[in-house]
């Protein structure tokens, strides 16, 4: 199985999928967790490119194909290799985040996006994709205190730099692309506490694993 978890800064994303994880592995599965942008060796430089407040100056558009150049890379050298292996693979953000960022926050055209990200993916979808939902505010505030403590701020801190409005935008997006595809798409509220928020993680997995047979 394929799971993906999306989402604004500061919704726990890793907490997740490390209970996740644990979960499945408990189970006796064999899972291997991944993450965009930086799954690959090559995409972990162009992480660093895409989300260091150094290069402030990278465009829409440019940014846009770096995310494209990442995904098509990781897909074909770790993705489709682990799911070929039998494993269960998390993956920490996917072609959603690039119609909630690149579109509904930037404004590039959705269907543009969904035809980039399949030509990325060679087609390849999730089976499941958790969306951990929450206020922006409380989100970046999270986001950028984890950032404080990491010393992340300048490395990986291009997006929690932006305004409260573009996260509210991408939060939106995320709800319309799960009300457009229920089947695939759950979200869950991510407020409580983790422990509880895994409650409804893992009843969407074993709802979609039960479907994937
Ligand atoms: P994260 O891995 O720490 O969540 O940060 C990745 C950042 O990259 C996050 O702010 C969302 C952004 N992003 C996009 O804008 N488009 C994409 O396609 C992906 C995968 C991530």
């Amino acid at each position: 199985m394929f799971v993906t978890f999306e989402g604004i800064e500061g919704t726990g994303k890793t907490t997740q999928i490390g209970l996740l994880a644990e979960d499945l592995t408990r189970q006796g599965k064999r899972v291997a967790i991944t993450r965009e942008p930086g799954g690959s060796r090559i995409g972990r430089e162009l992480r660093r490119i895409l989300l260091s407040l150094e290069t402030k100056d990278l465009c829409d558009r440019a940014e846009l194909f770096l995310y494209l150049a990442d995904r098509a890379q990781h897909v074909a050298e770790v993705v489709r290799p682990a799911l070929a292996d039998g494993m269960t693979v998390l993956c920490d953000r996917f072609t959603d985040s690039t119609v909630a960022y690149q579109g509904h926050g930037r404004g590039l055209s959705p269907d543009l996006l969904r035809q980039l990200n399949d030509t990325a993916t060679g087609g390849l979808a999730p089976d499941l994709t958790i969306v951990l939902d929450i206020d922006p505010e409380i989100g970046l505030r999270r986001a950028l205190s984890r950032n404080l403590e990491t010393g992340a701020q300048v490395s990986e801190g291009r997006f929690e730099a932006e305004s409260l409005a573009f996260h509210a935008r991408v939060r939106q997006g995320y709800l319309a692309l799960a009300a457009a595809d229920p089947g695939r798409i759950r979200v869950v509220a991510a407020d409580a506490a983790p422990r509880e928020v895994f409650a409804s993680v893992r009843a969407a997995c074993q709802e979609a694993a039960a479907r994937h047979g």
